[in-house]
């Protein structure tokens, strides 16, 4: 099969397409061929190096954790999917997976075929749900579902979302605009996009002070941030738009612990969707993408032969939305 390569830390520039043989699936596990996988930015992290401590990985590594495909094979004990199923789900590296203590394992999804650990992580990929939309939800619609969970937004809160063009905004900012008022950062060419998400006002991060800009608009402070892009000393500043008694809601790693916010009023909270997940989560972003309520993510497609630029170009180039690679030569389904 053809498989996209790692074969040491480092850039996306060094990927490349090799053939290696088909992975069996082994107790537990099913054999998929893979329609179409999505890029995380934790692809990156963990192929640079900057994550090995916490997530060591062995070479040659097939990245990859968000996919849909169909079922070819089932490893002893698996009971819950059938050879011919078409599925959707994630896995992770088997070093990511120990870590944080979840079962997801997988062989690297891209690839045209991967091994994926049976479980909740894995859904049947339901009749009007493509394949290209399937691969693009897992990780963000897990991220995004448990940022809404946690963070018990009441009607008309005002809610500051840092980062809302990228994957996880694409979740959050569509799920969450009927009951509060949505203030999206993003760039001015994304500015139409997260307007269309439904965020109601836009700060362009780039030409304005995010912190001062959203203090001049909403002179308190607003009650909640969703943070989908900073880090360290940068979030730390940013808290500053949050009013007395707020709430801060973070994916991302590098996020400060709590007391380094020197606040008492503020509750931090850094949210991870691998572990909110229940067998009824992939599902429920099932139902909201094929009910319009999750617009499609999907904004740029490659072919497998083409996944080496597709990681360079979301390693180098602004991010909206969510990109997705497709293994067949032919678009899918
Ligand atoms: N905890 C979890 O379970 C979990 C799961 C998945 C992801 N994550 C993490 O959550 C974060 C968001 O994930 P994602 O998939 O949404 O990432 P993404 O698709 O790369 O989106 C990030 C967005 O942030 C924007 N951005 C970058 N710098 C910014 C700044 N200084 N101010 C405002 N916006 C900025 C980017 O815009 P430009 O492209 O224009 O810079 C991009 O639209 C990542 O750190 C990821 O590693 C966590």
């Amino acid at each position: 099969m053809r498989a996209l390569v790692a074969k040491q830390y480092g850039p996306p520039h060094l990927l490349a397409l090799e053939d290696l043989p088909i992975p069996d699936p082994g107790p537990g596990r099913l054999q998929v061929r893979v329609r179409a996988a999505a890029l995380n930015p934790a692809d990156l992290l963990m192929m640079d190096g900057t994550v090995r401590d916490l997530v060591p990985l062995d070479f040659p590594y097939i990245p990859g954790t968000d996919f849909s495909g169909t079922v070819t094979a089932l490893g002893k004990d698996v009971e819950t999917f059938e050879v011919g199923e078409e599925v959707f789900g994630f896995g992770a590296p088997p070093s990511f997976a120990a870590g944080v203590g979840i079962p997801a394992i997988t062989s690297g999804a891209m690839a045209e075929y991967a091994v994926f650990a049976a479980g909740d992580f894995l859904a049947r990929r339901p009749d009007g749900l493509s394949a290209e939309t399937a691969a693009a939800l897992p990780s963000t619609g897990m991220t995004g579902l448990a940022v809404i969970e946690e963070g018990q937004f009441q009607p008309g809160e005002k809610v500051l979302v840092i980062g809302a063009g990228g994957g996880i905004g694409s979740v959050v900012v569509p799920l969450l605009a009927d009951r509060v008022d949505v203030i999206a950062t993003a760039s001015y060419e994304d500015e139409q996009y997260v307007r269309d998400l439904g965020a109601g006002e836009v700060i362009d991060y780039l030409e304005a002070d995010t912190v001062d800009e959203c203090l001049r608009r909403v002179p308190g402070g607003v009650d909640v941030i969703i943070n989908l892009a900073l880090k360290g000393d940068p979030l730390i500043e940013a808290a500053r738009a949050i009013k007395p008694g707020g709430r801060l809601l973070s994916t991302t790693p590098g996020t400060p612990a709590p007391s380094a916010f020197g606040r008492d009023d503020l509750a931090v909270s850094v949210v991870m969707g691998t572990l909110k997940l229940t067998k009824n989560t992939l599902p429920a972003i099932a139902t909201h993408a094929l009910r319009g309520t999750l617009p499609d993510p999907v904004t740029r497609r490659y072919r497998l032969s083409e996944a080496a630029l597709a990681y360079q170009d979301f390693a180098h180039t602004h991010s909206r939305g969510k990109v997705v690679v497709t293994m067949s030569d032919e678009p899918a389904p």
